[in-house]
């Protein structure tokens, strides 16, 4: 079947048309077209998501992009009549219509639900609402062109979802089966990312820019005795020796070199001992708002060691939870997305921490972030799980604090 995907829960506004068949544990996809519009640049002024700004932007983009998304996907654009504007009249031979309605800025999401229940409308289409979080726990099986399968997962899976907007661990017992384990109780980690960077002057989104200055620190070199913010490195036989239990949490104290710049700038890996899952970074971002007030405005050299330090310690925190409730549940699959988990060092510390315990799999850079083809994944799975029962388009409503359940 085709299915044509819409995701507007933040600040991109993004289409696919794929096709898809096969059972959940055999599903397979081929992308027909995936398009999209960031609105990184219109937000960065605000240092943030603007939520009525985003909704204007989506309001504009969704009929370029599904004509554009239509032309794509079908050669015979001109005989849809495209050219003259008129795509929204005619069925191009779409099947299904998944769109996300949750969570997100309720604006925003509203107006992707809008515009998809217009076309389920005309096209006399079955429309499928999306849960945007078990969009990005399937991103890892896509590719955001060509043809894909889903693998073979072994369950327990943990999910760890970060993004801007959430950092939530999940388990899995079976597909499309859901238990929030862990949560953050203030700050996601994106946010923590996008504040810290906003306190060292580096423009939005922040993430990005300071795992970039994270790694020329790391690349440096010239400081060896520093501890990286490495979770159960071991001390000289190169051999990894993870294990929630091993994590030295007093390591901290040596994450600084205090001797050459006169004052220490290391930080708390927040919650890393509570005995929940749970996670906290709005005190990881205070103690790096105090740093900075302490020693002034600080230079080139300070700002890429405040940021390694701070990546290191968002890091530690992750990847030290995840293991714990790796252990915990016994989780035989991993899986790390959402818009954070494309960081590198997040990455390699939780291959190394993983390492053969478990599968563990990451999306392809490009689906890291928001996309359409997730969707379409998550809607297709759900459609195949429902017994192709869509409910009444009308009733379908934007639900900006969805939980997965
Ligand atoms: O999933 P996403 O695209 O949108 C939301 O649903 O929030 O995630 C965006 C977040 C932003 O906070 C951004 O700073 C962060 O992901 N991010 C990163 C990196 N790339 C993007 N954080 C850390 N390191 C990165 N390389
Ligand atoms: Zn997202």
């Amino acid at each position: 079947m085709r299915i044509l995907s819409i995701e507007t829960s933040c600040d991109d506004t993004a289409i696919s048309i794929m096709e898809a068949k096969g059972d959940i544990e055999s599903a397979s996809f081929k992308v027909l077209a995936n398009v999209s519009d960031s609105q990184i640049k219109i937000h960065a002024s605000y240092g943030g998501v603007y939520p009525m700004l985003a909704k204007r932007e989506h309001i504009k983009n969704l009929p370029i992009l599904l004509k554009e998304v239509l032309k794509k996907a079908f050669l015979k654009g001109k005989a849809l009549g495209i050219q003259k504007g008129l795509a929204f009249l005619k069925n191009p031979g779409i099947d299904l219509i998944a769109v996300t309605y949750g969570p997100g800025l309720e604006p925003a999401l509203w107006t992707g639900i809008t515009f998809a229940k217009e076309l389920a409308k005309k096209w006399k289409t079955p429309l499928m609402p999306v849960n945007h979080m078990e969009g990005h726990i399937v991103s890892p099986f896509a590719k955001d062109k060509g043809k894909f399968s889903i693998p073979k997962i072994n369950f327990p899976a943990l999910s760890l979802l970060v993004s801007g907007g959430h950092t939530e661990l999940i388990l899995s017992k079976n597909w499309l089966q859901y238990k929030i384990i862990g949560e953050t109780l203030d700050d996601a980690a994106g946010e923590a990312f996008d504040k810290v960077a906003r306190m060292l002057g580096l423009p939005y989104p922040g993430g990005p820019e300071i795992s970039k200055l994270a790694e020329e620190e790391r690349k440096s070199g010239s400081r060896k005795h520093i501890v990286y913010g490495t979770l159960g490195r071991s001390d000289g036989d190169g051999q990894r020796k993870f294990s929630a239990e091993n994590f030295r949490g007093d390591r901290n104290n040596m994450l600084s070199e205090p001797k050459k710049i006169g004052f220490s700038v290391a930080l708390p890996r927040p919650m890393i001992h509570s005995k929940n899952f749970d996670f906290s970074f709005s005190g990881l971002k205070t103690a790096v708002l105090y740093l900075i007030k302490k020693i002034g405005k600080p230079d080139a050299e300070i700002k890429r060691r405040i940021a390694m330090e701070f990546e290191n310690a968002v890091v530690d925190t992750l990847v030290y939870k995840t293991i714990k409730a790796k252990e915990k549940y016994k989780a035989k699959t991993v899986i790390v997305a959402g818009g954070v988990s494309c960081n590198k060092h997040l990455q390699k510390e939780m291959k190394e921490a993983v390492g053969k315990s478990a599968k563990l799999l990451f999306p392809q850079k490009e689906l890291t972030g928001d996309n359409s083809i997730m969707i379409g994944m998550a809607g297709y799975l759900r459609f195949i799980k429902k017994s192709k029962k869509t409910g009444e388009i009308s009733d379908l409503k934007a639900k900006g604090n969805l939980r997965l359940k």
